[in-house]
């Protein structure tokens, strides 16, 4: 081999070195970025696990601080319903017992005075009743209990009921239960409350028209259903009422309050009675048409064992009754 020739060899050799020895050094370095940024990572996994659990007991304080003021706004109402229910039938009785000595006397003016005192009373005493209600429904402590219903029977208590208030505004009743309707097990109380509701909210919003109740079976592979539904060519509601519907309190907009009075608790109640039911409620609706909510429950309710035993809220209406 000639010097040219080891000249040559060895420089490459150590350009071959020179870049082994770089590439390690390269290396080096990397892996103590990427061990750097492990710990980052680690420790930034740390912190996040403990703000994580940090978070998480705040939030259960804070829903268990939500349950019990619920629990304590409950307990609230009920008290204070009860204590105003008391006087409010004391009032109702002396006042039915006026009207009838007035009556009996012929004194016409004050038969007209005591007559509006009596129906303040007695609208008052709706009020406290759905007030009381929803409270029930809300903390839970109503129960379904489920009987044999007679849709004759029923249909026709629904009639007798709301014949007057279909009168005050001009409207017809008509009802529609069809023949293969079939057998219904379920609670006739809340049932009846929650069509009394929807019937008359469409005697109340609706001037010389037509109100209808559709009763029909409807067969599914697991269960056969009821459906009611509750039509009417009334005032209707455009988009954002429908929006609004079923939630508590709340009413198409101010003229409907001052115009139709009621505290916007009837749909709450109807649906929260109607799930108690395993049904559901739904509503379509057009502006100056007219309104339908259709109600659809299970035609038999599985009778539930008794819930464990709770602290009961003080008062004595049943949210059925
Ligand atoms: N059939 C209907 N036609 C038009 N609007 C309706 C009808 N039913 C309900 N609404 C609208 O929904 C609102 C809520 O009804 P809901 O029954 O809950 O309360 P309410 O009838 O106003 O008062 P309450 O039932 O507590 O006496 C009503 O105020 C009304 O604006
Ligand atoms: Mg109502």
């Amino acid at each position: 081999m000639s010097e040219l020739e080891d000249d040559v060899r060895l420089r490459q050799l150590q350009r071959e070195r020179n870049a082994r020895k770089a590439a390690e050094t390269l290396l080096e370095s990397k892996s103590l970025e990427l061990y750097l940024a492990n710990q980052q990572l680690l420790q930034l996994n740390a912190t996040l696990e403990q703000r994580v659990h940090e978070r998480t007991q705040e939030l259960v304080a804070a829903r268990d601080q939500a349950l019990e003021a619920s629990r304590i706004k409950s307990q609230f109402i009920a008290t204070v319903s009860h204590e105003l229910r008391t006087p409010l039938h004391a009032v109702i009785s002396y006042s039915e017992m006026l009207l009838e000595d007035l009556q009996g006397a012929g004194l016409a003016q004050q038969l007209q005075d005591q007559r509006k005192i009596h129906g303040a009373a007695q609208h008052l005493q709706i009020l406290i009743n759905e007030l009381l209600d929803f409270t029930k429904l809300e903390a839970g402590k109503v129960d379904a209990d489920p009987e044999a219903i007679d849709l004759d029977e029923l249909v026709d208590n629904l009639l007798d009921t709301l014949s007057p208030l279909a009168e005050q505004n001009g409207n017809r009743l008509e009802v529609q239960l069809a023949g293969d309707a079939g057998e219904l097990v379920s609670d006739r109380l809340k049932l009846n409350q929650c069509l009394y509701n929807l019937l008359s909210n469409a005697c109340k919003f609706t001037e010389r028209g037509l109100v209808r109740l559709e009763i029909r079976r409807e067969r599914g592979t697991d269960q056969d259903w009821l459906c009611f539904a509750v039509s009417d060519n009334g005032i209707g509601m455009d988009e954002a009422q429908l929006s609004r519907l079923f939630q508590p309190f709340s009413q198409g907009d101010s003229s409907i309050t001052r115009k139709y009075g009621g505290t916007g608790l009837g749909l709450a109640i109807s649906r929260g009675l109607c799930e108690l039911l395993g049904g559901t409620i739904d509503v379509s609706s057009t502006p100056g048409q007219g309104s339908c909510f259709r109600m659809r429950i299970p035609a038999v309710l599985p009778t539930h064992p008794p819930a464990p035993e709770t602290a009961p809220l003080k008062e004595d209406h049943d949210a059925s009754a």
